[in-house]
C-alpha cells in the first residue's frame, strides 16, 4: 500500500509554492465534465498535476489534471480540475493526496463537485443535489482513506462524522440557489468503487438505504477534509437517472454524464459564485 507521510505532502506544497505564493482558504474539487467551473478563475495560475511530486493522475476521459490557483468573486480558491479515482487503481491514500496538500497550503473551506446517478425519483438529469449526507459503502467495507499510521499533528485518530456537511455553508447555498431561481436538491449520497455502473437490483437496494444519488468519488476526500478540520459543502451534478429495471431500453453510459455536465456547469458556477462571495 503506498503511505504518505506530511514530509510527502510538504514536498508538494513546497513545488506549488514555486509558481505562486497566493494563499488560498478555499479549496475546490471539480468532478466529471464539470471541470470547466475553473474557467471562472480570473489571474489563474495553472500548474500540470504531472509538475507535483505525488499528485495522482486522473486517466479518465473528462478529467483534466491541473491545478488551478486564482480568484473568484474576490475570493482566491486553489481548484482541482479533475480528479484520481480509486477505480483507476490508486489506493484511498493516493486519491486523497490532494486534500492533503490544500491541507498544508491554508485550505480551511472544501467545496466538492461530482457527477452522480439520480437514485431519488424526483431527480432529473441536469439538477444538482447539494449533499448533506453521505453512505461511504468502499470506506464502510474496509477501504477508508484514514486507515494505517495517525499523524495527530495532521488530525484524530477517530473523527466524529456527524457534522459532516457544514449546516451554514448549505444554509448559505440555498439562499444563493433561490435568488438565482436555480432548483437545489439536498439529500444523501452514496459512494462506490465504480467503475462499472449499477445493476437495477443494485439500484433498489441503494434506494432502501436511502441515498438520494450515487457516484464513485468524494465521500473519501470528505473523510480527510474533515479529519483535517475543514468546513466542507459539496454539490452532486445528476447526470443521469438511476434505472431500476433490467428491461429498461437503455443503459447508462460516460457520454450522457458528460453531456450533463454542459447543463450543470453554469448552475453550479451561479451558486459557487455566490457561496465563495460571501465567504471572500
Ligand atoms: N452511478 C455511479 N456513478 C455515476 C453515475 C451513476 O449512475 N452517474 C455519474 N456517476
Amino acid at each position: 500500500m503506498t503511505m504518505y507521510d506530511k514530509a510527502d505532502y510538504e514536498h508538494a506544497v513546497a513545488v506549488i509554492r514555486s509558481y505562486t505564493a497566493q494563499q488560498t482558504g478555499v479549496g475546490l474539487v471539480l468532478g466529471s465534465g464539470l471541470g470547466g467551473l475553473a474557467d471562472a478563475l480570473a489571474d489563474a495560475v495553472t500548474i500540470p498535476y504531472t509538475e507535483i511530486p505525488g499528485w495522482p493522475q486522473s486517466t479518465v476521459v473528462g478529467h483534466s489534471g491541473e491545478l488551478v490557483i486564482g480568484r473568484l468573486e474576490g475570493c482566491w480558491v486553489v481548484a482541482q480540475r479533475g480528479r484520481a479515482h480509486y477505480y483507476e487503481g490508486y489506493t484511498m491514500q493516493q486519491v486523497t493526496f490532494p486534500i492533503r496538500v490544500m491541507q498544508l497550503l491554508g485550505v480551511r473551506t472544501l467545496i466538492l463537485t461530482n457527477a452522480a446517478g439520480g437514485l431519488n425519483t424526483g431527480y432529473r438529469t441536469g439538477d444538482v443535489m447539494l449533499l448533506n449526507d453521505h453512505i461511504n459503502l468502499v470506506g464502510m467495507t474496509g477501504n477508508n482513506p484514514l486507515m494505517g499510521p495517525n499523524d495527530e499533528s495532521i488530525g484524530p485518530r477517530f473523527p466524529g462524522m456527524t457534522h459532516t456537511y457544514d449546516r451554514d455553508l448549505r444554509r448559505l447555498a440555498h439562499q444563493v440557489a433561490d435568488e438565482a431561481g436555480i432548483k437545489l436538491h439536498e439529500g444523501v449520497y452514496v459512494c462506490l468503487s465504480g467503475p462499472s455502473y449499477e445493476t437495477p437490483a443494485e439500484i433498489r437496494m441503494l434506494r432502501i438505504w436511502g441515498a438520494d444519488a450515487v457516484g464513485m468519488s468524494t465521500a473519501h476526500e470528505v473523510l480527510v477534509a474533515r479529519h483535517a478540520g475543514m468546513r466542507v459543502l459539496a454539490f452532486s451534478g445528476i447526470t443521469n437517472e438511476a434505472i431500476d429495471d433490467p428491461d429498461h431500453e437503455t443503459d447508462t453510459n460516460h457520454e450522457e454524464v458528460l453531456d450533463a455536465g454542459k447543463v450543470i456547469v453554469p448552475k453550479l458556477t451561479t451558486i459557487l459564485r455566490g457561496v465563495v462571495r460571501t465567504l471572500a
